[in-house]
C-alpha cells in the first residue's frame, strides 16, 4: 500500500482527458496534475525545449512525493519519455505504447493519426506503429490549431466543426483515428460525426490508465485506502480559460477548487 500521489504533466487542459480516464479505472489513487499553462503551446516547440520542460515539469512533480508520472501529453511523450525515464527512478509512463499495443490487438491495418506538429514531426507514434505492426498503412495530419481551440473551449462550436472538416480530409479511409494529443478528446463526438460511426476513434487516456493500473499493482504500490484521496491542480499561470474548460469538462467543482499557482 502506498498512498503518495501520482503525478500527471501536461501544457494545460488536454491531460484532463487523461486524469478522466484514470480517475474511473485508479478511483482510489491521489493526483497531483501539473498544466504548464504559461508555456503553452508544446506542440509547436523544439524537440530541445520539450525536452528540458518535461524535465523540470517531472521534477516539480517528484518534490510533491510522487509515486509514478503520466505524461499526459502526446508531445512530450513523443519527445520526452525515452529521455526522461533514463533520469528518475519512479515510474514513468506516456501515451503512445499502451494505444499502440491495444491497436495491434484489434488487428487494425489502416491507422490514422492526428496530433501536433511537434509530435507528427517526431515520428513517435509512426516509428511506434511500424516496429509493433509492421503491415500498418499509417495516414497522419498535423492539426496545430486544435489545442488552441480546446484551451478556448471552443470543442462544439461551428468554427470546431469546419476545422476538424479540414483537418480530416483525406483521413477517412482508416479504420481507427489516434488522438495522438490529449486535447483532441475533447472534440470526439464532432471527428467521430466527421469520421462515421464505423471508425474508431482511439482516445489514448483509456489505454493508459489500464497500464497504469498494471504498472501500480506489479510495483506494490496501490493506495488501497479511498478515504485519504485528493486531487490537486498547478497551472504556471493562473491568467488562463483552463478554469472554465476544467470545470465544463470534469463537471466537478470540488476539483476546480483546489487550482494553485506554481512555477518551475
Ligand atoms: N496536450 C498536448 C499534446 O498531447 C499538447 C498540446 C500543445 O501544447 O500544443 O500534445
Amino acid at each position: 500500500m502506498d498512498s503518495r500521489p501520482i503525478g500527471m504533466f501536461d501544457s494545460g487542459v488536454g491531460g484532463l482527458t487523461v486524469l478522466k480516464e484514470i480517475m474511473t479505472q485508479c478511483p482510489n489513487e491521489s493526483i497531483i496534475y501539473l498544466g504548464d499553462t504559461k508555456r503553452f503551446p508544446y506542440g509547436s516547440k523544439s524537440k530541445e525545449t520539450i525536452i528540458e520542460l518535461t524535465k523540470r515539469g517531472i521534477e516539480f512533480l517528484i518534490s510533491k512525493n510522487v509515486k509514478a508520472v503520466v505524461i499526459a501529453c502526446g508531445t512530450a511523450t513523443s519527445q520526452a519519455l525515452e529521455e526522461v525515464q533514463k533520469c528518475y527512478d519512479i515510474p514513468i509512463i506516456g501515451i503512445i505504447n499502451s494505444a499502440v499495443r491495444y491497436i495491434k490487438e484489434k488487428d487494425y491495418k489502416n491507422i490514422g493519426i492526428i496530433a501536433t506538429r511537434g509530435t507528427i514531426r517526431s515520428k513517435g507514434w509512426q516509428n511506434k506503429i511500424n516496429e509493433i505492426i509492421p503491415k500498418a498503412s499509417i495516414f497522419y495530419k498535423a492539426c496545430p490549431l486544435l489545442a488552441p481551440m480546446a484551451e478556448e473551449g471552443w470543442t462544439e462550436n461551428e468554427i470546431a466543426k469546419l476545422t476538424i472538416k479540414e483537418y480530416l480530409e483525406g483521413l477517412k479511409n482508416v479504420e481507427c483515428l489516434i488522438l495522438g494529443c490529449t486535447h483532441y478528446p475533447l472534440f470526439k463526438e464532432i471527428i467521430q460525426k466527421e469520421l462515421g460511426k464505423d471508425k474508431e476513434i482511439i482516445n489514448t487516456g483509456e489505454m493508459l490508465s489500464k497500464r497504469l493500473t498494471q504498472i501500480l499493482k506489479n510495483n506494490n504500490i496501490e493506495n488501497e485506502n479511498v478515504q485519504n484521496r485528493k486531487y490537486d491542480i498547478y497551472l504556471t499561470d493562473m491568467e488562463t480559460n483552463f478554469i472554465n474548460v476544467a470545470s465544463k469538462f470534469l463537471k466537478d467543482d470540488k476539483m476546480i477548487e483546489k487550482i494553485y499557482k506554481c512555477d518551475f
